[in-house]
């Protein structure tokens, strides 16, 4: 499977993705990493794996439409045709949602449909569900449809929260799950191993 992932920022779920393709766990190749922010450190990961490396400005197109297009010729040339949003913060326009229809994956840090769609992301998910006073929270990995964060679930694994909890201590226990939750997605993916009807995923043996 030919990947091209999409970032915004440090790329640590990138990370981890790199280093299960490169001990062998997953059969795949990441053929490129985009990231919508010039500076986004995930850039330098992917470099220093000799992985293609593409930022595209958003500020030099017309339009959202001219934007997602100039991503897609990107992932297109290279044949790509699994696309995975690791802290990708933007919205992808219609047109590339059913142009790799069920073939993006997205992960999310918390248990969609809570704490997710627009303006959860990052550290406000964490604040989201500290201040609500949840118990029990997460990581998700879905694939993406027209509606932000909830596409059909491929995999989730919950995350308990402790009295001591602050934004910090839980964005660090929900992102070492994503940190194997990610892999553990794109892996059955490439595997053939995951079916989909209508929202429902099902996971073969
Ligand atoms: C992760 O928490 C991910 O769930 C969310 O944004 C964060 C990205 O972190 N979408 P990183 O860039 O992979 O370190």
């Amino acid at each position: 499977v030919s990947m091209g992932v999409l970032i915004s920022g440090n790329g640590t779920n990138l990370q981890s993705l790199i280093d299960h393709i490169n001990a062998g766990n997953i059969n795949a190749k990441i053929k490129v990493v985009i990231s919508n922010r010039k500076n986004a450190y995930g850039l330098i990961r992917a470099k220093n794996n000799g992985i293609d490396t593409a930022y595209i400005d958003k500020k030099i197109f017309k339009d959202e439409e001219e934007f997602n297009r100039a991503i897609m010729y990107e992932l297109k040339k290279r044949d790509v045709d699994l696309v995975v949003l690791a802290g990708y913060l933007k919205i992808l326009s219609s047109k590339f949602i059913n142009e790799y229809k069920n073939k993006i994956i997205n992960i999310h840090p918390s248990l969609i449909p809570s704490f997710c769609g627009k303006g959860y992301y990052g550290e406000k998910v964490h604040k989201a569900v500290l201040d609500y006073g949840a118990k029990v929270t997460g990581a998700t990995v879905h694939f993406v449809n027209e509606e932000a964060d909830a596409g059909p679930i491929i995999l989730q694994r919950p995350v308990m929260i402790d009295e001591s909890d602050t934004v910090g201590s839980l964005q660090n226990k929900v992102l070492k799950i994503e940190h194997t939750l990610l892999p553990e997605a794109v892996k059955l993916y490439c595997e053939g191993r995951i079916t989909i009807d209508g929202r429902k995923v099902s996971i073969k043996e």
